[in-house]
């Protein structure tokens, strides 16, 4: 039974049991539900003003970690509501880990309410735990895909709860999941929560966003007026505006790559090696024999700055799958050479990247790297798009958007009939291969 005291989540204010038993009984003699709701909160504030003062806070505290509750006294009531809509407020919702992300058991995100309300979220009263125990008062259940396991899964399903698929990697890497293969993965999943764009709860969490700037220009008119005792720039500094740029004062090197991986289904690397042919690239780590050192000096940290080029070359070319790479890339002063399966185009502002499916060839992506290479100021109006934008790495938005639809009434029932049909078999990944095969013909054609 679900009642409505059950809204308030006892086990976030009490750990007691006298005092537990001591609600029971007034439950059983009050009966009606708001009065009891009311007495409860009156009891639970009552409770935290006496346990405040007292040595036991840092127990209640502890205990309520345990839980995966909040730290915070974010469970005390906000002056001057009634206990009507504080009740629909506050009906908590909690999420349950299955799975950790790999070996995070609190899967990067955190535990309890804290981590929503650090992220800024506009509906605030989640709940995540690791806490099996807690199934059956689940509102959201979550499992990384990876760590899907068979002999692994909850004995006890309800109705109203939302199994979700959890997943940030690309086919060629999870193709032997069994999620995929078994049948007990069909029709089981409720919601998806991955990078791809059309997931229930769209989550680039390990990858990044880019958001406008709150101050943006872009919709003001201009020229803008300037601030009060602000007098317009010199137009001598503006003059040698290119000539003197800080953006360039340390880049005397070309392109960098920095590869981890020697194979990849994307075969970025034929691309690369191809590129190599006409113009100079330095290759970093497993398939070149460049490496910084020494290790994570300040200077191999900045490396990039000593770069014009990045190139940010996914594993694979598989749907709406743009990596850290990108971002990491963006954020610094360095333009991204893109070579991916995504729609950049709904990812980045114009002019914020370059794109190796633009150029018929690696040829003339070479000669067109070279050009802005030469011409600085056609290499700076790459980093305009900076003005209006802002580049976030670890973006908390996909969890805010899951507690919004975890509270949200009118979300429709639904489920996936099969993870491997909406994964791989309605959008595959374009197999490099495929792609090597048409450019290596477009520079044999023009030879
Ligand atoms: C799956 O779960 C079972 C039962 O808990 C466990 O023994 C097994 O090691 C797990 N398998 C994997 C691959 O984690
Ligand atoms: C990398 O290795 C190649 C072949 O082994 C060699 O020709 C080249 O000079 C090396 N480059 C650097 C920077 O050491
Ligand atoms: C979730 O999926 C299960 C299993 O198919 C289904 O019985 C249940 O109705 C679904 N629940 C929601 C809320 O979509």
């Amino acid at each position: 039974m679900r009642s409505r005291i059950g809204l308030v989540d006892p086990s976030s204010c009490f750990s007691s049991q006298t005092l537990e038993s001591l609600i029971a009984s007034l439950a059983n003699r009050i009966g009606r539900p708001r009065n009891l709701v009311f007495l409860f909160l009156v009891i639970c504030v009552g409770y935290l003003l006496v346990i405040s003062s007292t040595s036991k806070t840092q127990q209640f505290i502890d205990n309520n970690n345990l839980l995966g509750l909040p730290e915070t006294d974010s469970l005390l009531l906000p002056e001057n509501q009634d206990v009507d809509s504080i009740t629909v407020a506050s009906e908590p919702k909690r999420i349950l880990y299955w799975t950790g992300y790999y070996d995070r058991a609190d899967m990067i995100f955190g535990m309890g309410q804290e981590p929503f309300i650090k992220a800024g979220c506009k509906v605030t009263n989640c709940w995540a735990t690791g806490d099996r125990t807690l199934l059956e008062q689940s509102d959201a259940v979550i499992f990384h895909a990876g760590q899907f396991n068979l002999s692994d899964l909850p004995s006890k399903r309800l109705q109203h709860q939302r199994y979700i698929f959890y997943l940030f990697e690309t086919l060629p890497l999870s193709r032997n999941y069994a999620v995929y293969f078994s049948e007990a993965a069909d029709h089981y999943f409720n919601w998806t929560m991955t990078h791809r764009r059309d997931s229930d709860v769209y989550c680039a969490e390990p990858y990044g966003k880019i958001r406008r700037k709150a101050s943006s220009p872009l919709m003001e008119q201009l020229p803008p007026t300037l601030p009060a005792g602000e007098r317009p720039v010199a137009p001598a500094k503006l003059m040698e505006y290119v000539q003197n740029h800080p953006r360039l004062a340390k880049k005397d090197k070309l392109l960098a790559w920095f590869c981890s991986n020697q194979k990849t289904h994307g075969r970025r690397e034929d691309y690369i090696r191809e590129l190599g042919k006409y113009m100079p690239v330095d290759i970093y780590g497993k398939c070149g024999n460049l490496t910084c050192l020494p290790k994570n000096s300040d200077r191999c940290n900045n490396l990039l700055d000593e770069y014009k080029f990045y190139m940010s070359a996914e594993n694979s070319l598989c749907a709406d799958y743009v990596s850290e790479k990108f971002y990491r890339a963006l954020k610094t002063d360095i333009i991204p050479v893109v070579y991916g399966g995504a729609d950049y185009a709904a990812y980045a502002p114009p002019h914020s990247y370059i794109h190796v499916a633009d150029f018929p060839s690696p040829k003339e992506l070479a000669e067109y790297l070279m050009l802005l290479d030469k011409n600085q100021a056609l290499y700076l109006k790459y980093f305009e798009w900076k003005k209006d934008y802002d580049v976030l790495r670890g973006p908390l938005d996909g969890w805010c958007d899951l507690c919004e639809k975890l509270n949200d009434p009118q979300e429709p029932p639904k489920v996936y009939q099969s993870m491997a049909k909406w994964w791989y078999d309605d959008v595959p990944c374009y197999p490099g291969d495929s792609f090597i095969k048409t450019i290596l013909n477009h520079n044999n054609m023009q030879e």
